[in-house]
């Protein structure tokens, strides 16, 4: 027991969601699970509780996560238990754990909460929720197509424009490639670390990440440097004059067929998960508002051997909800009513609070709108002002006039349109509007 005076924050890194933001929260959500769902993708969830060792394992581990990232501590039994700080391990041993079973190809996705410990800035928390889509089953290229499709069309359904956003993809087979044959670098261990310092170029200055990309090529820094802005047609035949069947190319021009045009090569793009094998990819914001990721995934081949068995490739995303807030923030995709009832029942006097739960209570009945009454003493042009402010779109006011006669009227917020009539009728009208 102590006697402090408990602080009302909530702890470094994360969220208290009050219901404006659970609101905005519940909407990301929606949009998330009905795209993924219109696409013939299945939920799947598990505890946020793993043990350590599954982050640790060959084919996850990733040094900054596990050693600087992850909540790990000691339960009462001596385990060594981790707060997950991704899903792709735990949803790569789900498949492996019911893999007879399964008939492959499987789509799953699944919005989890992940924790990682890390310096709280716009665009990065110790606590954010991720919605994780991921086909298993099958190294086909247009499973990578149809996944960055997918990536794709949660923006859209965001109501984004395709301007808005930029879509990088790179090859990890191809960069590893490319230092073998032209840098003679095949040592594995090095091309980790050169992928490490990739991953770190928009995170630093240029200065710095010159100085430490130097360090592996030396003489060919220059060399390197031009190389890496070379065009993907360009940057493929250097790798491979033979190979112009490279996967990279056949997904670009594969989701150029299906109409998705804002997709840019990034020789730089490295991700930092060592599990990752193929295609990668990441979404940017184009508006220079938010400049970390909004979205990064790819092809993992190995992940599901950690669990014994022949591997079963998988390519997936993770796209956060505190990038996907600033994004529609951003670009003032926030305006729908998603935290207000479309209905507001406005009393003038607490006498007439329960002739508006009924009537509200009709509406909701029989035309499927949310409703609600303001049951507060204001007055009632200031009860107007905060439904509009709030992004109500009907209201209906009940005061000494309406409840004498009955007739009452149902006016919209934001078209310049009213019903007037008994509440049977205004719902009749109501409905063949919305109809
Ligand atoms: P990731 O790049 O670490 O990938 O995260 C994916 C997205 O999650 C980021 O682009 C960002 O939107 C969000 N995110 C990550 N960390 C934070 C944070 N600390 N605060 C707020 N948002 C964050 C992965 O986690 C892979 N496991 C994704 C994946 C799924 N790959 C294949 N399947």
């Amino acid at each position: 027991m102590t006697d402090k005076i408990q602080s009302t924050e909530a702890y470094k890194g994360v969220r208290d969601f009050y219901p404006e933001d659970m609101a905005v929260q519940q909407y990301i959500f929606s949009v998330w699970s009905d795209t993924a769902e219109s696409f013939g993708f299945e939920r799947y969830d598990a505890s946020v509780l793993e043990p350590a060792d599954l982050y640790k394992a060959k084919g996850a581990e990733n040094e900054e996560m596990v050693n600087e990232q992850t909540y790990t501590f000691t339960d009462r039994g001596n385990r060594e238990v981790t707060l997950r700080p991704e899903m792709t391990p735990t949803v790569a041993r789900m498949v492996a754990g019911k893999r007879r079973e399964l008939s492959f190809p499987v789509r799953w996705y699944s919005i989890p909460n992940l924790f990682r410990y890390e310096r709280p800035q716009r665009g990065r928390l110790r606590e954010h929720w991720q919605l994780n889509c991921d086909i298993f089953g099958t190294n086909d290229f247009t499973a990578d197509v149809e996944i960055i499709a997918l990536a794709y069309q949660m923006l859209l359904n965001f109501g984004a424009d395709s301007k808005n956003f930029e879509i990088r993809i790179n090859n990890k087979q191809l960069m590893t490639d490319f230092f073998a044959n032209k840098y003679q670098i095949t040592d594995v261990e090095t091309l980790r670390q050169i992928s490490g310092v990739l991953d770190r170029k928009r995170k630093v200055a240029e200065s710095i990440f010159d100085g430490l990309l130097e360090e592996f090529v030396q003489e060919r820094f220059e060399e390197l440097r031009e190389d890496l802005k070379l065009n993907i047609d360009d940057f493929v035949k250097l790798v491979n004059a033979e190979n112009q069947n490279s996967t990279l190319i056949k997904v670009k021009d594969g989701l150029k067929d299906l109409g998705i045009g804002n997709v840019v090569f990034d020789a730089s793009l490295a991700r930092g998960f060592n599990y990752y094998t193929g295609t990668i990819f990441e979404i940017f914001d184009v508006s220079g508002e938010n400049n970390r990721a909004m979205l990064g995934g790819g092809r993992y081949d190995n992940l599901t051997e950690m669990f014994g068995g022949e591997a079963i490739s998988g390519i997936g995303f993770g796209m956060g909800d505190v990038t996907m807030r600033d994004f529609l923030e951003t670009h003032d995709l926030l305006t729908s009513n998603i935290t207000a009832p479309d209905l507001m029942v406005i009393p003038t006097d607490p006498k007439y609070n329960l002739e508006s739960q009924q009537i509200a209570m009709d509406f909701r009945n029989q035309t499927g709108v949310s409703a609600t009454v303001d049951i507060s003493t204001k007055k009632l042009g200031k009860k107007i002002g905060d439904a509009s402010d709030r992004l109500v779109d009907y209201i209906i006011v009940v005061g000494d006039d309406e409840a004498t006669s009955k007739s009452f009227t149902l006016k919209y917020l934001n078209e310049d349109k009213k019903h007037t009539g008994t509440i049977a009728e205004i719902i009749e009208q109501f409905s063949s509007d919305t109809n």
